[in-house]
């Protein structure tokens, strides 16, 4: 095998409690990425379509995260990349992690898969932090292992894949205004109250216990966020009529989708999510701002191979 079609998926970062640990992965929205062997070593950036991003390998996410696996790999060949975005930069739904994720699984593969998928998330955790200023798996890990994901802790990278019941649909409500992910961790305080602290992990640990249990009342009361939403609503507009909208529509809960500007709601079924999502877009008509709304599954395959 020469060359490789890939589907990179958006991902949804944070899911309210989990500040920089928690993830789950999108269906149907996601970049494509086509990557080639070449007999001169190195790797090489060659086109990128949907985007204005650098060519240059050590600018480009999918690049950096490509030289991390490929350091570890030491092959005698190198790689050519595509990328092909379909991802907003700077939309909150994992468009970085998507090209870092979708480097490192076709390097991986046209390898002949020397690393487990665990072991590619930290080399695409490399790609990332160039986007963010900082390493953080909350978006690579659910792209690159599908499914729900816990960065249970950073040194060293211990990930889990979290069992997950069959009925969750997400919904995103992508406004087009760009919130760069530096600027959104900008606004964040180093410290925390101890009282808040409280709060977040015991819902963290909720939400845990709710999903492995198919508690969907459990999941609900656990998606709420005491330390991060407060500092950076703000940068959304119209952030908490949409939440309202969500909620009061019977989302099981509602938040930021990773650094926003995208806004997420987790519902149990089809329907509900439909309802859902037709509130949330009602709910932010009359702010003038264009903005995309998808309903998906959750995706337990994460990264993978396209045929066509
Ligand atoms: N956990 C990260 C943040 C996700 O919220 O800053 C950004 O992609």
């Amino acid at each position: 095998m020469n060359e490789i079609k890939i589907f990179c998926p958006a991902t949804i970062a944070n899911l309210n409690c989990g500040f920089d640990v928690l993830g789950l992965c999108l269906d149907g929205i996601g970049d494509e990425m086509i990557i080639r062997k070449t007999a001169e070593k190195g790797i090489r950036i060659t086109k990128i379509i949907g985007a204005d991003l650098p060519l240059e390998t050590e600018k480009n996410v999918a690049g950096v995260a490509a030289l991390a696996i490929v350091k570890a790999a030491d092959p005698d060949i190198g790689f050519e990349i595509e990328i092909h975005k379909k991802i907003k930069a700077g939309s909150g739904i994992g468009s970085s992690s998507a090209s870092a994720a979708g480097a490192v699984f076709g390097i991986n593969e046209l390898l002949g898969k020397p690393f487990t998928r665990h072991e590619l998330v930290d080399f695409a955790m490399k790609g990332e932090a160039l986007a963010s200023g900082c390493e953080h798996a909350d978006n690579v890990a659910p792209c690159v292992l599908g499914g729900f994901t816990l960065v249970r802790g950073y040194n060293p990278l211990d990930v889990i894949k979290i069992e997950s019941p069959s009925e969750i649909y997400a919904v995103v409500l992508h406004p087009h205004i760009e919130v760069k992910t530096s600027d959104s961790r900008a606004v964040l305080s180093p410290t925390v109250l101890l009282k808040d602290a409280i709060t977040q992990w015991g819902n963290v640990g909720g939400l845990i216990a709710g999903l492995y249990t198919k508690d969907y009342e459990l999941i609900g009361r656990s998606l709420q966020d005491v330390i991060i939403e407060p500092l950076r609503k703000q940068l959304i507009p119209n952030f908490e009529n949409v939440k309202n909208a969500a909620l009061q529509n019977g989302a099981l809960g509602s938040g930021i989708s990773g650094a926003g500007p995208s806004i997420f709601a987790l519902c149990k079924g089809q329907e509900a999510a439909e309802k859902v999502a037709y509130a949330m877009s009602n709910s932010y008509q009359d702010t003038g701002i264009a903005f995309d709304m998808h309903i998906s599954k959750v995706n337990d395959e994460g990264v993978k191979i396209i045929t066509n």
